[in-house]
């Protein structure tokens, strides 16, 4: 039998319960319905990362597994909310822990599907933010999927891990069985 996909899912806030992970986690499942394994890095991880390189010891040890969920995974998603118009420091400071692939037999993120998601309270940033995020997966030499996801969160469309939004939920599973069918012929 072929081996399961492993797909990673990152991102969220300092809240657990914060959109940007509720999103992230709905298409994580999707991603898990279609055949992958998964695991989450949120919120309670995010916030146990030091700023990059911030520490002479070198990575404590949340930062060593982010290390090695990225070596290991086939395809991401990556969540962010829009903070005054672009990613998050949290995010951000997430993402800066890929440089320690850059001597790695596949470098980054090299060719692997990237799913985006980003929400914001209003269209602006939820634009700005998501072609941000392209920008640095680009940089990483990841394959944004066609599909990234922009959810203007203000309602407050997400509680206890549902979307009440038919539309969001349709794209958030759109953009993780895109991911599939890339991490899936790799
Ligand atoms: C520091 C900060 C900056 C923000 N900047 C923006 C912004 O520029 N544009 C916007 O639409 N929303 C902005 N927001 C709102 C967040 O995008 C929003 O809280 C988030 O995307 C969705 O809610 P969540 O916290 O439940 O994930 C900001 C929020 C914070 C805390």
């Amino acid at each position: 039998m072929a081996k399961k996909p492993f797909i990673l899912g990152l991102g969220g806030t300092t809240n657990p319960e914060s959109s940007t992970e509720q999103a992230l986690a709905i298409a994580l499942q999707s991603a898990n319905e279609a055949g992958a394994d998964t695991e989450l890095f949120g919120s309670h991880r995010l916030m146990l990362l030091p700023h990059y390189r911030s520490d002479p010891a070198g990575l404590n040890d949340t930062g060593k597994d982010l290390v090695e969920l990225v070596r290991r995974a086939d395809g991401v998603l990556l969540s962010s909310p829009g903070y005054h118009g672009t990613v998050s420091g949290l995010v951000k400071n997430a993402i800066d822990y890929i440089e320690e692939t850059s001597g790695d037999e596949r470098v980054y993120l090299d060719g692997i599907p990237i799913g985006l998601i980003v929400t914001a309270h209003g269209w602006q940033a939820v634009g700005s933010t998501l072609a941000a995020l392209r920008s640095i997966v680009h940089s990483l030499r990841g394959w944004p999927t066609p599909l990234g996801v922009g959810i203007n969160a203000l309602g407050g469309m997400f509680c206890d891990g549902v979307c009440s939004d038919d539309g969001v939920n349709e794209q958030l599973n759109l953009v993780a069985q895109q991911v599939m069918l890339r991490a899936e012929t790799r």
